[in-house]
């Protein structure tokens, strides 16, 4: 693809507003949520959406999600119904994404839902993310802003070392403070956890009063874009280690000693924030990798699953 001088925006008034002129002229921008980087390009535009799955060397069936800045923005191109409304009044805007029924005038271009008949929708809680979606005033595609396959971006940093001269320009606005992709709801049918991720599946519970149905591996089509393997890192991965071996270097969880620990105090929520950035970092020693047991409690679940694709076999 061609490469192009990638501008790099901070997100004051004027760099929201640049960044917005770009997404209307069919431009890539990437930019922050509280869960991880987005790389954002007009949803109801095809060419910009094709560029997202080039810049990404994304495998084209994976649909992406949609980022609105209001549930009212979300009903335009979305059947609403009683459980996302519940929903979206208690964890609107923050990382939930609520897959449902396209409606029939729905603007989507069909590369964004890969030709399914449900779009993904999110309202990010990030500042910057709000402030871009007002501006653009329409809805966002927006896949997390690293090449297809490697470990997703919690700062500016990552996203550049991963697709500078790929895209128009970066919103640098800090680090993600969630640290984890969100939690996908199938509200279709049955309320489905699709992907676990930054809101835990107990709140969600809690809120709509009932247990969710959970996606099993291989059962037919949940959030196709979750590959086995995924969010890998050059190294290889080992989980539940108590006691490295060889030249492993140490991903510790609680106090312990270790090479570095994702929360000396034991806190998931610390530890799902630091995971990605900890990986990236772990990645550039070259060393493999091992990491400690991380319960399975909360954000916990989200962890595991993050961190079992990051070790599982490769297929590329
Ligand atoms: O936190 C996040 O969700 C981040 C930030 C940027 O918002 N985005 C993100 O996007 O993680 P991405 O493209 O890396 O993951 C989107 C997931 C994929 O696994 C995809 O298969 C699933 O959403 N998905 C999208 N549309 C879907 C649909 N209609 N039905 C089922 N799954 C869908
Ligand atoms: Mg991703």
């Amino acid at each position: 693809m061609n490469r192009k001088d990638t501008l790099y925006l901070t997100a004051d008034l004027d760099g929201i507003h640049e960044a917005a002129k770009l997404l209307r002229a069919g431009e890539l921008v990437a930019f922050p949520t509280e869960t991880v980087y987005g790389l954002g390009g007009d949803a109801r535009n095809d060419d910009a959406v094709a560029q997202i799955y080039a810049a990404k060397g994304r495998p084209s069936f994976n649909p992406l999600i949609a980022h609105v800045a209001s549930p009212e923005a979300a009903r335009r191109h979305v059947h609403w119904n009683d459980a996302a409304e519940r929903l979206a009044q208690a964890f609107w805007p923050g990382p939930l994404t609520l897959v449902m029924p396209l409606k029939p005038d729905h603007g989507i271009s069909s590369l964004v839902t890969a030709g399914l008949d449900t779009l993904a929708v999110r309202m990010p809680a990030h500042p910057a993310a709000q402030q871009l979606l007002r501006s653009f005033d329409g809805p966002v595609a927006a896949p997390s802003a690293n090449p297809s396959g490697r470990i997703s971006p919690t700062t500016a940093q990552h996203v550049r070392e991963g697709l500078n001269g790929r895209i128009a320009a970066i919103l640098d606005d800090g680090i993600c403070n969630v640290g984890l992709e969100s939690t996908i709801l199938g509200l279709a049918g049955d309320p489905t956890l699709l992907r676990p991720g930054g809101l835990a599946r107990e709140e969600i519970e809690a809120a709509l009063n009932q247990e969710l149905h959970v996606h099993q591996q291989g059962e037919a089509l949940s959030a196709p874009g979750q590959l086995l393997s995924h969010y890998a890192p050059d190294s290889a991965v080992r989980l539940n280690v108590s006691t490295p071996q060889g030249d492993e270097i140490l991903l510790g969880f609680g106090d312990m000693d270790c090479d570095l620990n994702l929360s000396v105090a034991g806190d998931v929520n610390e530890a799902a924030a630091h995971l990605f950035s900890a990986l990236h970092l772990l990645d550039k020693t070259g060393r493999p990798i091992a990491v400690a047991p991380i319960p399975m409690h909360g954000l916990g679940a989200a962890i595991n699953d993050r961190l079992s694709r990051a070790a599982a076999p490769r297929d590329q």
